[in-house]
């Protein structure tokens, strides 16, 4: 549907919902007011109704991109989703990967974790994602590549042994779960002794403050924490034609607005969010002791 420079993510808190068409008022709002359980499911039903509407495997990114022009290098096949990868690059910046045992939660349409093993060499990467269509595609479009996996479940009660991986990582994915507690114990829990939880994501700012305080109280020791919404904007500055133009090629004009929505085009709340400072975009490096 948006081929390949589509990028994705929503709010729960942002400003003005009035100037928006209705779909895209209703989904704002709707995101805003929805309690923890119902938050799930309407995540799952929006990504599976994705998943399904778009089979193209040229797709294969869902996040709004990280631009500070200090980039990796990458193979001209990885070259049209650079802004994409950027975030990737960024918010594993610093951590080992080689030869480790590695977990992606919140893994989509699976380019990020197909990069990381391809260009980082972990002994294994799995991908988990509430989606089974997209855990489907994936399954399809990487099966080449034989150290990832992808497999369908919830960040809040993830599907393995504790003490299993040496790097839990994830980008713009938790902002959909109903209870970020949970998923922050999961991904504790999994962790070996030592191993690094590498996390990346937005969030109206008042909700990114308290965060911290959550991922310490849950055990974690904070190594490094950055503000980088510069760098999302930069990139969402950068795919904002591209991504427009796809949309209005692809996407039928009574939704069209609640996918600019969705997808952070300028003029939308959530992109206007983070040039005001309404919405925050953070990175933390973590570890557990
Ligand atoms: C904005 S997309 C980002 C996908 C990918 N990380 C990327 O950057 O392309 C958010 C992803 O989180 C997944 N997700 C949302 N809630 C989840 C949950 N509770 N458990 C596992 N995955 C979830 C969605 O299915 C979706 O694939």
């Amino acid at each position: 549907m948006f081929g390949q420079v589509e990028a994705v993510g929503a709010s729960m808190r942002v400003s003005s919902p009035k100037k928006m068409g209705l779909p895209a008022r209703a989904f704002v709002i709707m995101l805003r007011m929805a309690p923890g359980g119902i938050q799930n499911r309407m995540w799952k039903w929006w990504y599976q109704k994705m998943a399904k509407a778009n089979d193209d495997s040229a797709f294969r990114f869902m996040n709004y991109g990280f631009e500070d022009g200090k980039g990796p290098e990458l193979e001209d096949v990885d070259e049209p989703n650079r802004m994409f990868i950027q975030l990737y690059s960024m918010n594993i910046r610093g951590v080992d990967i080689e030869g480790k045992q590695v977990l992606e939660v919140g893994s989509g349409r699976g380019g990020g974790a197909s990069w990381i093993a391809k260009t980082h060499s972990p002994t294994k990467l799995i991908g988990v994602d509430f989606s089974a269509k997209a855990v489907g595609h994936c399954k399809q479009w990487y099966a080449d590549q034989t150290n990832l996996e992808f497999i369908e479940g919830n960040a809040q009660s993830l599907p393995f042994e504790d003490e299993t991986f040496d790097v839990v990582y994830n980008v713009e994915s938790s902002h959909c779960y109903g209870d970020m507690s949970a998923f922050v114990s999961q991904a504790y829990r999994v962790l070996k002794p030592g191993g690094m939880f590498c996390w990346t994501d937005l969030r109206d700012s008042k909700t990114m403050d308290t965060l911290p305080s959550v991922f310490k109280s849950k055990g974690f020791e904070i190594v490094e924490s950055a503000d980088v919404v510069q760098e999302v904007i930069c990139a969402l500055d950068e795919i904002n034609e591209a991504k427009m133009k796809a949309i209005e090629e692809q996407v039928p004009q009574s939704v069209r607005r609640s996918f600019e929505t969705f997808a952070g085009i300028k003029g939308t709340p959530v992109y206007e969010g983070f040039v005001s400072g309404s919405m925050a975009y953070h990175r933390h490096l973590m570890r557990k002791p």
